[in-house]
């Protein structure tokens, strides 16, 4: 068989990262699974993006590229220069509730294929499992630059936010050293460094690096902040819902709710990295997929929630600003929840770039150990056991971008990249159903074949409401890959390396 479609063993897999000198230290339990995919998950997209799609956007003709592909396809590219992006109006928490269920459709097989293989590589190592090498190298090429961008747009906001916190405070830090130094259209800003977007991705790389306890407590104390942040908004101002507000409930029907899920998609994104963190997991067959189950449920109540009540207190129509929260309660005039708010959205950013960044160390990681990168990044530390060599280069390779560009705008790359991985995910539940139906999974997806067909295809459809720009900086992101898979990683990977030993293994599975 062709190297490209060689699929590695599971008992392989496993039998290598039990190898000492590969092996990762095992404290996690279920509720700081639970604990790190809520910090993935609630991000800043609650925050703003609730707003956003409860309010629509306005497209303008200036750039077809902006339109999504399933626009371009169902009108045309007049019609969606004119039309704009309706809102879901009221009826957002619909929006937040549909695309719950999709990522609950995902999340069911990560759960399945995380208590079959439980190791770093999350999708990476299930497709390496069940579609072949070349599709593995695709998705772990995939998963680093959904880990990757998203932290750099994180780490800009991040310092934006500090420094217009510190500056309400009376102290401004000079601009030359609290922006990025190119805008998003590549123009010089006059600044030389964004310096607290490079620290605080290295701050956290640090206690990344010390240890997986020290970096899942770390987690936990922000997790809990954020909650009471969203639980102070939902208690204070639920007494100033206006019913009238809710009236018409879906001023633009179907579609603005669909509109508005595609959006809001976002703020979902992050339970799959609780997958990453399965081989430092105590019981992974159990834990894992309890995390990621646990983790999208109390999100998804608390969305629905901060949903019907920001809707509530305020018109959908006044909620497309960059602070929507914030700014209602300001209108209500609850200053302190404001301010709750203020600091779990400053948790939030903190959260999510701590995870993400354990996340795409552990895909470094994982390739690296199949030969697929260079193999200094499958080192483990001897006193810590966590992969510093590829937690240092994950955080470089995310600061110092950060520290240059404004990357906000390529932000629409982490959902695109993460849709693809849950296609690749659904499809590998399938394939190990029909190929190893007898081999013992911690969880089972239930209703197979439905559950992954039904995943397969909500993801194909959010990724066709992605913009056109986004597909192809997609696809150039890609063919980088491709061509480094080709000019390094097809001739150093295990399977270069022991032509003939292996297809038996793998014949067996
Ligand atoms: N789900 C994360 C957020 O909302 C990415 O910020």
């Amino acid at each position: 068989m062709s190297q490209f479609l060689r699929t590695k063993s599971i008992d392989r897999l496993l039998a290598e990262a039990e190898e000492p000198e590969h092996r990762l230290k095992k404290t996690l339990g279920p509720w700081s699974l639970t604990a790190l995919g809520i910090g993935a998950i609630i991000g800043t997209g609650v925050f703003v993006l609730t707003g956003t799609a409860a309010a629509g956007t306005v497209l303008t003709f200036h750039s077809i590229l902006k339109a999504s592909l399933l626009d371009v396809l169902l009108h045309g590219g007049h019609a969606i220069g004119v039309a704009g992006r309706p809102g879901a109006g009221p009826a957002i928490v619909l929006s937040f509730f549909l695309v719950a269920i999709a990522c609950a459709l995902a999340g069911l097989c990560y759960a399945e294929l995380a208590s079959m293989i439980p190791i770093a590589g999350s999708a990476y190592t299930y497709t390496y499992a069940t579609l072949g090498e070349i599709v593995a190298w695709i998705i772990g090429w995939d998963l680093i630059l959904e880990y990757a961008v998203s932290n750099m747009a994180v780490a800009v906001g991040f310092s934006a936010y500090i420094d217009s916190l510190l500056a309400g405070l009376g102290l401004k830090l000079p601009v030359t050293i609290t922006a990025p130094v190119f805008n998003d259209s590549l123009e010089r800003t006059g600044s030389y460094f964004n310096l607290p977007g490079f620290l605080i991705v290295m701050i956290l790389t640090v206690i990344l690096v010390r240890g997986i306890r020290e970096s899942a407590g770390a987690n936990s104390g922000m997790v809990a902040v954020k909650i009471v942040a969203i639980l102070v908004f939902l208690v204070a101002a639920w007494r100033y819902i206006q019913p009238s507000n809710f009236r018409p409930f879906m001023p633009n029907g179907w579609q603005g709710v669909l509109t508005g899920g595609a959006i809001v998609f976002f703020t979902y994104i992050g339970f799959d990295s609780v997958s990453t963190a399965a081989e430092e997991t105590k019981n992974p067959q159990h834990d894992v997929p309890f995390g990621i189950i646990a983790s999208l449920i109390i999100c998804t109540i608390l969305y629905c929630s901060v949903a019907i009540v920001l809707t509530g207190i305020q018109n959908w129509r006044t909620l497309n600003n960059a602070a929507p929260v914030a700014n209602a309660l300001e209108a209500i005039h609850l200053t302190t929840a404001e301010r709750w708010v203020t600091v779990g959205a400053l948790m939030g950013m903190l959260s999510s770039l701590l995870v993400y960044q354990l996340g795409q160390a552990r895909v470094w990681f994982a390739m690296s150990r199949d030969g697929l990168l260079p193999k200094v990044f499958s080192k483990v530390h001897q006193r810590f056991r966590t992969p510093h060599v590829s937690t240092w280069v994950a955080g470089l390779f995310v600061a110092i971008p950060a520290g240059f560009f404004d990357i906000g705008t390529l932000s629409e790359l982490s959902n695109i990249g993460t849709l693809f991985a849950f296609v690749l995910v659904s499809l590998g539940v399938l394939v190990l159903r029909r190929k190893q139906p007898e081999r013992r999974r911690g969880f089972r997806t239930p209703w197979v074949p439905v559950v992954p067909i039904a995943s397969i295809l909500c993801c194909l459809v959010l990724m066709a409401s992605l913009p056109l720009e986004t597909w192809l900086r997609f696809l150039v992101w890609l063919v980088i890959g491709l061509g480094i898979y080709l000019g390094y990683s097809r001739h150093h990977s295990e399977f270069a390396c022991e032509p003939q030993a292996v297809p038996a293994v793998a014949a067996r599975d």
